[in-house]
């Protein structure tokens, strides 16, 4: 019997200084099309098993210039995906091969081979951390650390959004590189969990009306200011973090999170960039695709000896959840990975 793929697309773009709405017939819609019986040549049908929620897909949404091309009306909405494939033309893939790709929130994706990766087994690891740790979130905190901030052993780093995907893998890999860490989210849960699960040494919630006094006392006063900031969130916690700024200080500046559904106010606090000799840099992980092999070597490494923890949010819905799921990373539903299983 003929199988049915279901699409969400893009069906409104929603306003650059406000939210998306995600009941199905606003920003998003669904379709459902037959899955082809024929593969076109070299190619893959996946079945789809996790689908990705990033904030990244926010911008996606935005009719501007960035580094990838907007997601149009009508096309299915762009988004990591994981599965396995179900039929292929391509001798570089097997049936019952767990492979990611750029499915698509959709339950079935038919890909050309070359844009498909397939996972290999990797100790300790299930094939769930190829959306966490060892997916783009991993690579993001890995190099954005590592190489963007250039961190060192013994620094003093913040790390804003630190309870999320990519936040909650810097804490733990600046800790294992011999830091001191201070780390920033949404609820007092989220602290606790940074402090007493993934070894902060002070955190703040971003949501307490002594949340900036709080910080930069801690940032200025307890640890005698900072090396490094890895920030998710920009807005206001990027301004108070300027004030904090040791000499030779370094921001990787990852996300913005705070400014993705609102007009940006700006930085009034950017003239400490110059007396500290402070640098900013923004990133895109993908400029680091030649070198993911090298970061994942290392993450699976410490996830085999236990020392890298990965916590997932499961969204509810499966396909139909996936605008919800998005929406959800905006009120800081998740503690780790948002990821819809289908
Ligand atoms: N540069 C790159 O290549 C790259 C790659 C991946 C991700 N990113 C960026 O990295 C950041 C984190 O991404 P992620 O995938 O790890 O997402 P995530 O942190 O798992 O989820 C987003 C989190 O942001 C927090 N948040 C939402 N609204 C906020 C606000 N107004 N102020 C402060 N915090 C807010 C929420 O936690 P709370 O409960 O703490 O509010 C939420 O859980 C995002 O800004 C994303 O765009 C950049």
């Amino acid at each position: 019997m003929a199988r049915t793929n279901t699409q969400i697309f893009l069906a409104n773009r929603p306003p650059n200084d406000g939210a998306i709405d995600p009941k199905l017939g606003a920003t998003f819609d669904q379709r459902r099309v037959p899955v082809p019986e024929q593969l076109p040549a070299d190619s893959v049908l996946i079945e789809v098993k996790y689908l990705s929620c990033d904030p990244a897909m926010r911008g996606w949404l935005r009719d501007a210039r960035s580094y990838l091309p907007p997601v149009q009306i009508g096309e299915t909405m762009r988004a990591a995906g994981l599965g396995v494939v179900v039929a292929s033309t391509s001798s570089a893939f097997q049936v019952g091969d767990e492979v990611s790709a750029t499915t698509g929130w959709q339950t079935h994706a038919v890909m050309p081979a070359k844009q498909v990766e397939k996972l290999p087994k990797r100790e300790g690891a299930e094939l769930i951390d190829a959306l966490g740790v060892l997916g783009s979130s991993g690579m993001t905190g890995y190099w954005g650390l590592f190489d963007v901030a250039g961190l060192k052993g013994g620094e003093v780093v913040v790390v804003t959004g630190a309870a999320g995907s990519v936040g909650s893998v810097v804490v733990q890999l600046a800790k294992l590189k011999g830091c001191t860490v201070i780390a920033t989210a949404g609820s007092d849960d989220k602290v606790r969990w940074l402090k007493e699960e993934l070894g902060a040494d002070a955190a703040f919630n971003y949501k307490s009306p002594t949340f900036s006094a709080d910080l930069k006392k801690c940032c200025q006063k307890e640890y005698k200011f900072v090396d490094v900031v890895f920030d998710n969130v920009g807005g206001e916690q990027l301004d108070a973090l300027l004030l904090c700024l040791r000499r030779y200080a370094r921001i990787a500046l990852c996300g913005a999170i705070s400014d993705y559904n609102r007009a940006p106010a700006g930085l009034r606090n950017y003239q400490t960039l110059i007396a500290m000799e402070a640098k900013i840099q923004g990133f895109i992980v993908f400029t680091y695709a030649s070198r993911y092999e090298e970061a994942r070597q290392q993450l699976a490494k410490w996830i085999g000896e236990g020392k890298l923890k990965r916590n997932f949010c499961y969204a509810e819905g499966g396909i139909l959840g996936t605008p919800q799921a998005l929406v959800d990373l905006f009120s800081g539903v998740n503690k780790g990975k948002m990821v819809v299983p289908l």
